[in-house]
């Protein structure tokens, strides 16, 4: 069948979506982001072949948030190997918002079980390799340029300062899994990494591009060089599958079936092998934390494209 849609079909769709923005909120915990407008909605597919089909506000920036997890974790893999990481984050699905503290303390004492929620996330940038914070950004920078074969990307300073100036619940993680051996070093240190990391800021073509090289299993989509191995790709993929959108991941593998990562500013990436990379984006969000357009956006493509691995 032809894995295709057109963007006249993809701007029907934002417009039949549109209404329900007022289903959920912009989030209000990282003052930059609740200023963002929920109306700021966009979609795009990225195929493999180079095709990149995109409607809504294509050039509207926003940041990554929860998304640049999938993308410290393929570079801590790198960094740092399978073993080591997975010696300091678990592989399991929690059943809990992102930011919740509890599991820390009840399962395997500090161990985050995976590295999608926000404790797992900030131990997976704390392996990863660089001299100072600056370095570190400054990596996670160029791999994101790699990815989404655009060296213009770049960080909204606003947003990064707005979160670390509020990150207190972030702050307790981090202290207590330094307590209990997880993570060493600063904490302040960490947390400027992790806050820059999630302001990375892109438009919905390069995000589409980036779940397209995952699609792709970690080859570059010009020059088919292997960016992430092929069995990292398939790690990172395997968690968003399973934890990639939180305590909703069980429903959204029922109603749209591919790997995908969510983050706070409304934005989802997805992956489809064969297809491509997925991108929407819209900031109302539903109690879970996940983009309600987006969802729905993704449940179209996916029922009309039939892109379920399931
Ligand atoms: O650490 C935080 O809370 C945010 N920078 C990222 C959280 C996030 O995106 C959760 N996703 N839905």
């Amino acid at each position: 069948m032809n894995k295709k849609v057109t963007e006249q079909q993809l701007q029907e769709w934002i417009e039949h979506v549109k209404p329900f923005t007022r289903l959920g909120k912009v989030p209000d915990y990282i003052p930059a982001l609740a200023k963002q407008d929920p109306e700021h909605i966009a979609v795009s597919v990225f195929h493999l072949d180079g095709e990149c089909v995109r409607a809504g506000y294509v050039d509207h920036l926003f940041t990554l948030q929860s998304i640049s997890k999938v993308i410290a974790l393929a570079l801590a893999l790198m960094d740092q190997g399978e073993d080591y990481v997975f010696s300091k984050v678990g592989m399991e699905p929690t059943g809990d918002p992102f930011h919740s503290i509890a599991k820390l303390e009840t399962s395997n004492p500090s161990k985050p079980l995976n590295p999608m929620i926000n404790a797992g996330a900030l131990a997976v940038t704390n392996m990863i390799e660089g001299e100072s914070p600056t370095d570190k950004v400054g990596k996670l920078l160029s791999f994101v340029h790699e990815l989404a074969g655009d060296n213009t990307i770049g960080i909204d300073t606003e947003v990064a300062s707005s979160e670390f100036e509020t990150a207190h619940l972030n702050r307790a993680l981090c202290y207590y899994m330094k307590q209990n051996g997880i993570i060493e070093g600063s904490v302040e240190e960490l947390l400027d990494v992790y806050t820059k990391q999630c302001s990375i800021a892109v438009n919905i073509q390069q995000l589409a591009r980036i779940g397209a090289v995952f699609a792709n299993e970690g080859r570059d989509l010009q020059s088919g060089r292997q960016i992430i191995p092929k069995h990292l790709a398939r790690i990172c993929k395997t968690f968003m599958v399973t934890c990639g959108m939180y305590d909703a991941s069980g429903s959204f593998a029922i109603r749209v079936g591919i790997p995908a990562k969510s983050g706070v500013s409304g934005a989802i990436m997805g992956c489809v092998k064969d297809v491509g990379g997925i991108a929407v984006v819209g900031p109302s969000l539903d109690e879970k934390g996940n983009s309600v357009v987006g969802m729905q956006l993704l449940e179209m493509l996916s029922s009309r494209l039939e892109l379920s691995i399931f």
